[in-house]
């Protein structure tokens, strides 16, 4: 099988296309044919280092996947050869097979085509941890999305409204009607709107920016709020920031879950979680794919599709 390794960190010329043997499934797993990857900010981290998630090379980065399961190993229950799955793993993703623990994965939504079900599963997870299990967001209450546009932040926006929140979301102002597509009922424009000084009352903030973004959303929280930030390099707000001020902080370090991604995947059925891809690359290309998540603008996701046939 072909697979995007790197024999060291660096920029993205260290990823190279090779030829390596098929894994076989070990108990309690299922080996995947991967027919499109979701590409993340922290696959560039660890292609750089910047992130130490997957060690020292040489390895294969890539956490999201959507494909068909070829076989199955011992104990594997509720999955079958030829079943179309979606899910997180840590790394190893772009590739074009993968083994992957059956606890891990969904059945994809057969609306949802592999591209689409690829954009989900770290941002949805990410948000899903971060505002219900977290933060408890249901009907009514006043949610804060920064980088509502990007990937994590156009997934979280969807949960939020699922659930019949109220939500404010940040972005440049060219976004905002995508914003508003996704059902953003407050888009704010960060560039021209100090949202520390105007946003207030909120239940539940999602800060996918860091640095001085933290700090600065506390003082939109209601008492007993929740901060819940996503940038785990960053030193960000500690707990006793929180506390002085009568708001809690917590910090979300997104865990793989096929049961979340269940309930994910009903949103997706229903059309309440609708994945924007605004670009489609082939494998082959994963370093261009860096690059252009690395500017930062990235509206929804990029995918990359790993099969000739997908579509
Ligand atoms: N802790 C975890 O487990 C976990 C999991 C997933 C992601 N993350 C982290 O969460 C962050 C976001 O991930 P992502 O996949 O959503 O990234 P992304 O898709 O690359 O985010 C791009 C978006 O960020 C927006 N943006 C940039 N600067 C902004 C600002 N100052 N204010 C508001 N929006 C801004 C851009 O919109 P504009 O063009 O309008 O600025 C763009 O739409 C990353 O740092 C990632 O590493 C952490």
């Amino acid at each position: 099988m072909r697979v995007m390794t790197q024999r060291r960190l660096g920029g993205p010329e260290v990823l190279e296309m090779v030829e390596a043997r098929l894994p076989e499934p070990q108990e309690g797993e299922v080996l995947v044919r991967v027919h499109a990857v979701g590409v993340n900010p922290v696959d560039r981290l660890a292609r750089t280092g910047e992130s130490p998630l997957l060690g020292d090379p040489p390895f294969t980065v890539g956490r999201d996947l959507s494909g068909v399961v070829e076989t199955c190993g011992g104990d594997v229950t509720g999955l079958r050869p030829g079943d179309e799955v979606f899910g997180m793993i840590r790394g190893g993703a772009y590739a074009e097979y993968v083994t992957v623990r059956v606890e891990h994965l969904a059945p994809k939504p057969a609306t949802v085509d592999h591209v689409h079900a690829a954009a989900v599963p770290t941002a949805a997870l990410t948000a899903w941890q971060a505002l219900i299990d977290t933060g408890a967001v249901g009907p009514g209450r006043r949610v804060l999305v920064h980088a509502a546009a990007g990937g994590v932040g156009h997934i979280a926006v969807q949960i939020a409204k699922a659930e019949g929140a109220y939500v404010i979301g940040t972005a440049r102002a060219d976004k905002h009607r995508f914003l508003r597509d996704l059902g953003v009922d407050e888009p704010l424009d960060y560039t021209t709107t100090d949202f520390a000084l105007t946003v207030r009352d909120i239940d539940v903030a999602l800060d996918l920016i860091g640095g001085a973004y933290g700090p600065r959303t506390l003082a939109t929280l209601r008492p007993g709020g929740l901060l819940a930030s996503a940038v785990l390099s960053d030193p960000g707000v500690i707990a006793e920031d929180g506390e002085a001020r009568g708001v809690r902080c917590a910090r979300v370090a997104v865990q793989p879950s096929g049961a979340t991604l269940r309930k994910v995947a009903a949103l997706m059925a229903a059309g309440r979680i609708r994945p924007h891809v605004s670009a489609v690359l082939p494998l082959a290309e994963a370093g261009k794919a860096h690059e252009m998540s690395g500017t930062g603008r990235t509206q929804g996701k990029i995918v990359l599709t790993v099969t000739d046939h997908e579509g």
